[in-house]
């Protein structure tokens, strides 16, 4: 590049020094020639050149105004922007106060609503393979009274463990001291058969006593209860309502408890006709403390059935006999719960203990003037005595006295002992060749 700048310089040089000896060879010539000189006009432009950059240095003065008014234009962006904020603030704090809280009311049902959000730790446990839930642990204090406990004990082919199970009969529990449901006229006979019948030999009477049953019951474990009749002397409200704190308080599941009544559960005998106290008004008692339907009188253990009668000091309806058709039929080992026992077809203790304790055959028997056989009472006592009968053993009380002994060939027949004398009955249920 520098080589060529010098060639530029020694070319104007020559140019300037082969003009000028052209100007003195020719001066006649040289005059019209003068246009010539207006070559540096030529030039003048090469002056104004400088002129023409003061444009140029000009221009940065017209391009402040664009500034200023693009900052202008951003004045008053910002400022209308402003307003417009300023604006919407203004309405939502107009808003926030006039508007109304939408939590108003329920604010304490949000903390428990908050509860579910911590739910997803349920499934931690189902992943554990033993999920035990806690339960408080209860106990249930011993009986004060000590009572006597009359064991029965019956092999079942099939059965693979024990079933224990308590029976309870003959209470005859009395409440009423005043007169109310009973009769004026009846007091003194329900007074008197509180202090002979309706004691314990060591001097408990039947209301102190179910308390204590109920005890007794609960503090042991049992696989079913069987009531067996005669829990109260006869029925009333004050009665009833003792009856049902007692069963208010038993531990066992519903389907567990068989209560079949008798004569006494259901007797109104002492209302006297004047009392306004009848049997209908029994009945809805009867049937507030559980059900009372003669359909459910059974319990069912799957491989062990407990069968029972209700009212079995009258005859039988149909639809107990359907019920206990059925039953039998099942093919599965029965256990026959009755309050009045049956007669014994091989066994004469069993007469001589009734007419001992009775003065009569106080069962049913055949051609018995009190417990006659009737049509009805047949179709079960045939269920009992068949043959090829599924019954296994045949439970009643109602004799006030135990006794046991077999009622056909190969089948027995426990009668237990009256509640009311401090004792309560364990029926076991054990396999084959368990037996003591
Ligand atoms: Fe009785």
């Amino acid at each position: 590049m520098s080589s060529e700048k010098k060639d530029t310089k020694e070319n104007i040089k020559v140019t300037a020094a082969s003009e000028k000896p052209a100007e003195k060879s020719e001066n006649g010539k040289a005059v019209k020639e003068k246009p010539a000189k207006e070559k540096p006009v030529k030039e003048k432009p090469v002056k104004e050149k400088p002129a023409k950059e003061k444009p140029v240095k000009e221009k940065p003065v017209k391009e402040k105004p664009v500034k200023k008014k693009k900052r202008n234009r951003d004045k008053e962006l910002t400022i209308i922007l402003s307003a417009i904020l300023a604006a919407l603030t203004i309405a939502g704090l107009i808003l926030f106060f006039i508007m109304p809280d939408p939590y108003a009311g329920i604010p304490e049902q949000e903390e428990v609503s908050d509860l579910p959000t911590q739910e997803p730790e349920v499934p931690e446990p189902e992943t554990d393979p033993v999920p035990i839930p806690v339960q408080p642990a209860i106990s249930y204090p011993a009986p004060a009274y000590d009572f006597t406990e009359e064991n029965v004990y019956v092999e079942i082919p099939g059965i693979d463990h024990e079933y224990t199970i308590a029976w309870v009969s003959d209470v005859h529990m009395i409440t009423d001291f005043t007169a109310g449901d009973v009769g004026e006229a009846s007091l003194e006979t329900v007074r008197n058969r509180y202090e002979t019948l309706s004691i314990t030999p060591d001097g408990v009477h039947g209301r102190e006593l179910w308390p204590m049953i109920i005890d007794y019951l609960n503090y042991n474990d049992f696989d079913a209860v069987i009531f067996g009749g005669d829990i109260i002397d006869y029925c009333s409200t004050s009665n009833m309502e003792a009856l049902k704190r007692g069963f208010d308080r038993l531990k066992y599941p519903s389907d567990r408890i068989l209560y079949i009544r008798a004569d006494h559960d259901y007797g109104t005998w002492y209302s006297d006709g004047s009392t306004g106290f009848d049997d209908l008004k029994c009945a809805e008692l009867h049937t507030a403390l559980d059900g009372d339907d003669n359909t459910c009188k059974y319990i069912d253990f799957g491989d062990l059935i407990i069968a029972g009668v209700n009212l079995s000091t009258s005859a039988p309806g149909e639809d107990q006999i359907e019920v206990l058709t059925g039953l039998y039929g099942r093919g599965v080992p029965v256990i026959a719960a009755t309050h009045v026992p049956y007669f014994s077809m091989v066994d004469p203790s069993l007469e001589e203990l009734s007419m001992l304790v009775r003065n009569r055959k106080y069962y049913w028997n055949p051609g018995g003037d009190s417990y006659g056989i009737d049509e009805n009472t047949r179709k079960i006592l045939d269920l009992v005595y068949a043959e090829d009968s599924e019954c296994r053993l045949v439970l009643a009380g109602h004799l006030h006295a135990a006794w046991e002994g077999e009622i056909n060939f190969g089948l027995r027949q426990h009668i237990f002992s009256p509640a009311f004398s401090g004792v309560i009955g364990v029926v076991h249920v054990v396999p084959e060749g368990s037996a003591p």
